[in-house]
C-alpha cells in the first residue's frame, strides 16, 4: 500500500501545485499556530512538494516523504532549514524524544495506517512536544454522505473520504491543546495536541 501511494504520488507530483491552492487557507492557520511557538526542531510526515517550507520561520525542519517525486520538488523550495528525506511515517529512523514539534498536513487520511504513525509521533516527540494534524474529518451531518459518495473515487486518489476522528485511537495517548474548525459544517480541523 505505501509503496503504491508512493508511485502514485510520484505521478501525481506535477499536479500537486493545482490541489495546494485548494489546501492553502487552511495552512495558512496551520502555519500561524507554528510560527508562534519558540525555535524548535519540527518533523513534518508526508512533506509533499514543500511550497510551504517558508512559511515555517524559525523552525529546523526535517521532512519525511515516500514519494522521491515530491521530495525532489520540495527540495527547490529548501530555503536552507530543511532536512528532507525519503522515509516512511511508519517506521521513523530518529531516535526516541527527537523533536519539539511535528506535523501532519493532509496526510492522516493518506497513509495506511494512520494510527502506527501516531505512534511513531509519540515516540520521536519529546514530552511536552506538540503534534499538529490538519486534516477534513467526515462530521455527522449531510456532509457524510458526500463524503461516503465520494469514496470509490477517494480510493483511486489515494486517501480515504471517509474518515473520523474516532479511528484514531492513538490520539487518547495525547493531551488535546486545541481544536479548531473551519469549512461548512467544521468539515477540515486542525487539531493540536501535546505528549504528556
Ligand atoms: C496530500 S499530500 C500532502 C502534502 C503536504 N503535507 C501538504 O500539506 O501539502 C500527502 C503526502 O503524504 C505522502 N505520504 C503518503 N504516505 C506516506 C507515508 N506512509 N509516509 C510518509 N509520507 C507519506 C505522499 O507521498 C504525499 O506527498
Amino acid at each position: 500500500m505505501t509503496e503504491r501511494t508512493a508511485n502514485f504520488y510520484n505521478k501525481f507530483s506535477i499536479c500537486y501545485p493545482l490541489v495546494d491552492i485548494l489546501l492553502k487557507p487552511q495552512k495558512k492557520i496551520l502555519f500561524k499556530e507554528v510560527c508562534l511557538l519558540p525555535k524548535g526542531n519540527l518533523l513534518e510526515i508526508g512533506v509533499g512538494n514543500g511550497q510551504h517550507l517558508k512559511y515555517y520561520g524559525k523552525h529546523q525542519i526535517t521532512g519525511i516523504d515516500t514519494s522521491i517525486a515530491m521530495l525532489n520538488a520540495a527540495k527547490k523550495y529548501d530555503t536552507g532549514n530543511a532536512d528532507l528525506l525519503e522515509m516512511d511515517g511508519k517506521q521513523l529512523h530518529f531516535s526516541d524524544k527527537a523533536f519539539d514539534y511535528a506535523v501532519l498536513s493532509h496526510v492522516i487520511a493518506v497513509v495506511d495506517d494512520p494510527n502506527r504513525v501516531l505512534s511513531e509521533v509519540y515516540r520521536v516527540l519529546k514530552p511536552g512536544g506538540k503534534l499538529f494534524i490538519l486534516n477534513h474529518f467526515t462530521p455527522n451531518n449531510c456532509l457524510k454522505y458526500v463524503d461516503k459518495m465520494f469514496e470509490p473515487f477517494s480510493k483511486a486518489f489515494h486517501f480515504r473520504s471517509v474518515f473520523k476522528i474516532s479511528e484514531l485511537t492513538v490520539l487518547k495517548q495525547f493531551t488535546l491543546v486545541k481544536e479548531v474548525g473551519f469549512g461548512w459544517g467544521s468539515y477540515f480541523k486542525l487539531l493540536v495536541v501535546e505528549k504528556p
